[in-house]
């Protein structure tokens, strides 16, 4: 299979990215992250999650994010939603498209979201009936599809069974997370195979977590596989409260140079994109966990 001439970064910096961090973040800061990235070209920016703030305090302004920020006509801004309550809050905040979130395995699916797969894929149905009424779009996300913190090994046949349950109740798009980081290129292309034969791989992402160096070569391998649309985190950031030991995203800044360097477009600016990757570092206190930044901040 040849390689894709075009594909979409999914920014998911300002929700993956910073759910997990321990300091609190300013709507300020976050509101000038998501500007600028959009400023750099993103088209799709997952802004931050309307769940519950006992279990995820980090997000708990993301309305105040979403009033704040600076629309840009064709730029996508994106929030999770796990039940009805928080479709109606991302509604209420000018949401335009949302992501529920399932996995592919069952306790981390209890740890998650405190309900079982199938309770999750029910709870999601008012959801998309919510959503087909006020014209929302819906993202669907299924996690650990290489390998689950409690469980271990993840069987493809699992993932593909959630991922064709959220496809068919109206997800126009399935992003699979290797949640723990822990998959290798090989495993990542048997799980598009067997996936790819419920779910057209045109609508199929792959979301990589970094945690042992693989994630790279993971998006490589996806995209021999015909995946076009990868989801990524500036300057490498994030990590799920609920997967002990899972680091960051793959960075945007070096999905980006691969791509550029194997002639796909994106409409990324590279530069703008290290910058806004070094103004949320600064606000951190934390080097950056894009080599490539690194790379170009050194010399
Ligand atoms: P629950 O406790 O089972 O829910 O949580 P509940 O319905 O029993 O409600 C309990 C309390 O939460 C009530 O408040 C509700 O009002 C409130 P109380 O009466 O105790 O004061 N509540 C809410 N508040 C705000 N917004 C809501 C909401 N819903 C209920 N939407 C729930 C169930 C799903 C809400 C909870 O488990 C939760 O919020 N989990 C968050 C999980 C999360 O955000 N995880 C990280 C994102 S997923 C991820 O990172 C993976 C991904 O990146 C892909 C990958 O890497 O694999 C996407
Ligand atoms: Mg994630």
């Amino acid at each position: 299979m040849s390689l894709p001439r075009h594909v979409r970064l999914i920014e998911v910096g300002p929700r993956d990215g910073l759910q997990n961090e321990a300091q609190p973040i300013s709507v300020d800061d976050k509101v000038q992250l998501v500007d600028a990235l959009s400023a750099a070209g993103l088209g799709y920016i997952e802004v931050g999650s309307f769940v519950s703030p006992k279990w995820v305090p980090q997000m708990a302004g993301s309305a105040e994010v979403f009033a704040r920020i600076q629309r840009t006509p064709d730029v996508v801004y994106g929030a999770l939603a796990p039940n009805l309550r928080g479709f109606e809050d991302a509604l209420a905040a000018g949401v335009k498209e949302v992501a529920v979130f399932a996995a592919a395995s069952e306790s981390f699916s209890q740890r998650n979201i405190n309900c079982s797969i199938s309770e999750s894929l029910e709870r999601f149905a008012p959801i998309m009936d919510a959503a087909k009424q006020h014209g929302v779009s819906v993202r669907g996300y299924v996690s650990c599809v290489l390998g689950c913190p409690y469980e271990g090994e993840v069987a493809p046949e699992q993932v593909a069974l959630v991922a064709r349950e959220l496809y068919a109740m109206g997800c126009y798009e399935v992003s699979l997370g290797d949640t723990i980081g822990t998959g290798t290129a090989g495993a990542t292309r048997k799980m598009f195979e067997v996936v790819g034969t419920h779910v057209p791989r045109e609508k199929l992402a792959g979301h990589f977590h970094d945690t042992y160096g693989q994630a790279l070569a993971n998006v490589y391998a996806s995209l021999l596989e015909g995946i076009a649309v990868f989801d990524s985190s500036i300057a490498g950031l994030g990590g799920c409260p609920y997967a002990k030991g899972a680091s960051g995203n793959v960075a945007t800044e070096d999905v980006l140079y691969l791509l550029n360097g194997l002639g796909i477009h994106t409409g990324i600016d590279m530069e703008r994109l290290i910058e806004a990757g070094r103004q949320i570092c600064t606000v951190l206190g934390r080097p950056t966990g894009s080599r490539v930044a690194r790379a170009r901040n050194a010399s």
